[in-house]
């Protein structure tokens, strides 16, 4: 269980974001506790994908607040986020195909020796270290990431993440293009991650899916906050009723 009595890791309050007239995510507020799964679901367009961009630099909100550990965070663009430790992974990975898995995890940010030259072994050695914890099945670590399947890139990915101390992960359909192994594998990754800590805001179509990552679903429609639940207090069709009907099945309506 997770204990919601402390601050919380994150807190969205009120966002709004308009795009000429829509209003793409209408007064929604959501938070995250540390070592949480929250997931997000909904229709297509409903406004799921424009929240998290709030948080993580890409868009900036119309209205609302963003709390950091309980203060006020000002988050106008990624490196904004970035620096509350915020670290999004988008479906369609940014990771440079030609270089290995240590280059892309310490793509911008290398690891220099006393001289000042790039340290490839540093780098090649941190690499196998957190790999061995995230992925420990990795061994494609001179391949450049072209070669490796969806769900490897994916742990490349978290892997750059989680070294850069990532304390709150974005994942936005995360396994949309992946096959059920790769996908079960990304699975794996995020109750490693919650373990470790993390709070994840994870955007998946997948109903069953969130049931059984997340500890709460956060449902929208047409820009709005459907609602929150607990994944154990609801059924499938409860967190399905809540997506088509858009409002909380009789039972959980409070
Ligand atoms: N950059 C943009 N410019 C204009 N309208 C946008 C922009 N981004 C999103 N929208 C609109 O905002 C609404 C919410 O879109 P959003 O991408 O947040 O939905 P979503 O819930 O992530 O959907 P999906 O499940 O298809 O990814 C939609 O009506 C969409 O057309
Ligand atoms: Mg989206």
């Amino acid at each position: 269980m997770i204990d919601r009595s402390g601050t919380p890791l994150v807190e969205l309050n009120n966002i709004s974001l308009s795009f000429g007239g829509v209003k793409a995510v209408d007064d929604v507020s959501v938070d995250l506790y540390p070592g949480e799964v929250v997931g997000l679901l909904g229709h297509n367009g409903a406004g799921k994908s424009t929240l998290i961009k709030c948080l993580s630099g890409a868009y900036q909100k119309d209205e609302g607040e963003i709390r950091i550990n309980g203060e006020v965070a000002k988050i106008n663009n990624p490196r904004d986020a970035r620096g509350y430790n915020v670290e999004t992974i988008y479906q369609t990975l940014a990771l440079a195909d030609n270089l290995d898995a240590a280059s892309n995890l310490f793509l911008g940010r290398e690891l220099v020796n006393a001289v000042g030259l790039v340290d490839d072994a540093a780098m090649e050695a941190e690499t196998r270290k957190i790999m061995g914890r995230l992925n420990p099945n990795f061994q494609k670590f001179s391949s450049p990431v072209k070669a490796l399947s969806g769900g490897q890139r994916q742990s490349v990915a978290i892997a750059r993440a989680v070294y850069f101390n990532a304390k709150v992960l974005i994942m936005d359909e995360p396994t949309a293009a992946l096959g059920p192994q790769e996908t079960q594998m990304v699975a794996e990754l995020i109750q490693e991650l919650r373990k470790q800590g993390l709070g994840i805001f994870l955007i998946d179509h997948d109903v069953h899916a969130v049931k059984e990552l997340c500890d709460r679903a956060a449902v929208m429609k047409n820009g709005a906050l459907v609602g929150t639940v607990d994944v154990d207090a609801v059924s499938t069709d409860d967190i399905l009723a809540m997506i088509i009907a858009g409002k909380k099945p009789e039972h959980l309506a409070a």
